[in-house]
């Protein structure tokens, strides 16, 4: 695997691969790469929890961590991202992490560059390595994806959390349900009432409302949309007791989670974003030493 853009490019068998390398990442402390790599995060998008955990993982790994801020870069120049990768690949850079608002950025880089890429997400389109540390807090609970409901419920449309994991999931043998207001259900298909499904679930996986992504579009209160889309803490009593509420975070407390279950027992949020670090460095560990 030279570059990890979409879960669409992923066999079950590298995914397990994947998997079975980050938990013993996790048992056995990460370990670092028998060579010395340069690598650095491009964040043309706004993040805490990826981008702090690839950089957790990089150094981790016992790479070199070149900074990059977005924000000072001559990007403000009006230099494209083409130039600003083969700018870096020429400095020598062997890997860059990469998060940007346009769908499919990627597609015009992989062909063209000698380094390897990884997806932190562009735009509606795909975040890879949260779909994979989401397939790992899954399997680390039920041992499985087989027979299993996973109920995906928010602002569908406008997620690539939902995108990536929708096909992986099936894939792995899950049955996938999503909940979402009509305005934003994009090419799913979906439920919008939680009481027809609510009993069903295994997993109840929450996406943020992708405000930056609605040009304008104002459809709901943070209490409208609460009161008919949110997991409330009167609709959590109607799970089921082995069930676990997911959600990629940044969480609006009171809006599509209720503030009282985000630290509740059910809640594997906080362990979604510890298996973060121990996923990406699977991924750039397998990317840099061609293990898959
Ligand atoms: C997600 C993202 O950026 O796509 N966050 C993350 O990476 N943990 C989801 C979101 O921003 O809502």
């Amino acid at each position: 695997m030279k570059h990890l853009v979409s879960m669409k490019q992923l066999t079950n068998e590298q995914i397990h691969a994947l998997l079975d390398r980050a938990d013993t990442f996790k048992k056995d402390g990460i370990r670092e790469l028998p060579g010395k790599y340069t690598v650095s995060n491009l964040f043309f998008e706004p993040s805490t929890r990826t981008k702090m955990s690839f950089e957790m993982a990089e150094r981790k790994l016992g790479m070199d961590v070149l900074p990059f801020e977005a924000g000072f870069s001559s990007t403000l120049k009006g230099e494209t991202l083409y130039d600003t990768v083969k700018t870096l690949e020429a400095i020598g850079v062997d890997t860059l992490v990469i998060r940007h608002p346009e769908d499919g950025y990627y597609e015009q880089l992989i062909e063209r560059t000698n380094l390897s890429i990884v997806n932190a997400g562009d735009g509606s389109g795909q975040h890879p390595t949260q779909s994979l540390l989401d397939l790992f807090t899954i399997k680390e609970e039920f041992g499985t994806f087989e027979g299993l409901t996973v109920l995906i419920a928010g602002d569908i449309a406008h997620s690539r959390v939902a995108r990536s994991n929708a096909d992986a999931l099936k894939n792995l043998g899950a049955k996938v349900i999503f909940l979402s207001p009509a305005e934003w259900a994009g090419e799913f298909n979906c439920v919008n009432r939680w009481d027809d499904v609510i009993g069903q679930c295994d997993v109840v996986m929450l996406l943020r409302v992708q405000h930056e992504r609605h040009e304008g579009d104002v459809y709901f209160t943070k209490e409208s949309y609460h009161a008919q889309y949110g997991l409330t803490e009167e609709r959590a009593k109607q799970l089921q007791d082995h069930t676990i509420i997911m959600h990629p975070a940044p969480f609006n407390r009171g809006v599509e989670i209720a503030d009282y279950l985000i630290e509740s027992p059910k809640s594997r949020i906080f362990q979604q974003i510890e298996n973060g670090v121990f996923i990406r460095a699977a991924v750039l560990e397998t990317i840099l030493t061609g293990r898959n």
